[in-house]
């Protein structure tokens, strides 16, 4: 593994690690993205396929929020789908994504070929550009979906609300299922190593749809898989955040199954921060989890919302201040810079 560039600004790393940072970190998930004037002036003369697949205009965007936010780190700017390329999937995004030919039956999964990781070799060359365009002032966080969240939308084609086929496939062939689970979290491993081998200095794996099955459901089928993925993470070395959408049921369905070591655990906007860190325990560190749409209240209550959070999150080992899922198109900049600057005096 090459060794990571060291950065000015290492609050975020010290606090995944259980160190006392300097101050406070605080990112943004989606902090690249339609609510800054100058991502959608790139967007006007490129589709996002392209973005996605253009390493210099990826970095360039990825730097985007932190020119004009002090934020603590950086993440790659990409999708937890573009590791679809692997298994030759092709995926549109307009905006959400949509996959041509869904893997709906036991044929499809047998069919899929193992992935072929340099296939998304433009992935790890943007990982390079960002780490080169960042010049060592914050980290960079590299990112993969978990494998539920990621078959998800190969079974289904696109979003969901209801996760139908998903279960389905998973009902009436539970073998074929967790062979497809299983293959998404060999490639997902082996795609979150050539990121760091590429200069990423933390990661995030993303369980946006871990509320699909219920808890105990989620513990037997797919948390084995995700809980893989969180292991050959650690094992290259750097800090990684798992982020667990599905409430405080997922939260409590997984917290005694854990893996040791730099792991953060990633918390979703609707669990209370006191009670997750509870459910986590004080020795780990917890990263979140401010309702997005706080950012959209008068200044004074966006503060207090920030302020219980933090509060929330005293009695934990470390703490990586964010939202507890991504930031809204709609948003207002000025208030994400109050908000940076709430965090950074509290
Ligand atoms: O700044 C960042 O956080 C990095 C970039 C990033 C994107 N997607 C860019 C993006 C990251 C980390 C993701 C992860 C991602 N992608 C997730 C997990 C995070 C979550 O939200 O739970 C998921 C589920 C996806 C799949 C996906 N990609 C969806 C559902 C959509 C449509 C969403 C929407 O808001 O319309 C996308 C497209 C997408 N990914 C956009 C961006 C900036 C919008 C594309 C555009 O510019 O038109």
């Amino acid at each position: 593994m090459v060794p990571a560039v060291p950065v000015e600004n290492d609050s975020f790393l010290a606090a995944c690690r259980g160190r006392t940072p300097a101050r406070r970190p605080i990112w943004i998930m989606r902090q690249a993205g339609r609510y800054l004037p100058e991502y959608r002036a790139v967007r006007a003369r490129v589709s996002f396929e392209t973005l996605c697949r253009a390493p210099d205009l990826a970095a360039e965007v990825t730097v985007q929020p932190i020119e004009r936010f002090d934020l603590d780190a950086a993440i790659l700017f990409s999708d937890i789908l573009t590791i679809l390329d692997a298994f030759g999937i092709d995926v549109r995004f307009d905006p959400g994504p949509k996959i041509a030919r869904p893997v709906r039956t036991p044929a499809d999964v047998a069919a899929l070929p193992e992935a072929d990781l340099s296939a998304c070799a433009y992935v790890y060359d943007a990982v390079g550009a960002c780490v080169e365009r960042l010049a060592g002032r914050v980290p960079l966080i590299g990112f993969a979906g978990a494998p539920l969240t990621v078959a998800s939308y190969m079974i289904e084609g696109q979003g969901s609300r209801d996760f139908r086929h998903t279960k389905v496939l998973g009902w009436r062939d539970p073998e074929a299922f967790q062979h497809l689970l299983a293959q998404v979290a060999r490639a997902t491993a082996g795609y979150l190593e050539r990121q760091v081998a590429a200069g990423a200095h933390a990661l995030q794996v993303f369980e946006s749809w871990g509320g699909a099955l219920p808890p105990d459901v989620y513990r037997r089928i797919a948390w084995p898989h995700t809980r893989s993925v969180l292991e050959a993470a650690l094992a290259t070395g750097v800090p990684v955040v798992a982020f667990l959408r599905g409430g405080e049921g997922l939260l409590r369905a997984v917290a005694g199954d854990l893996p040791q070591g730099d792991l953060v655990i990633g918390i979703d906007w609707t669990v209370p921060m006191a009670t997750a860190v509870s459910i986590v325990g004080p020795e780990r560190v917890v990263q979140g989890n401010l309702d997005p749409m706080a950012l959209f209240a008068p200044r004074g209550v966006l503060e207090r919302l920030a302020g219980d959070v933090i509060a929330a999150a005293g009695p934990a080992r470390g703490h990586v201040f964010n939202l507890g899922h991504g930031i809204s198109k709609d948003t207002d900049p000025a208030q994400v810079a109050a908000l940076v600057d709430y965090v950074h005096r509290s």
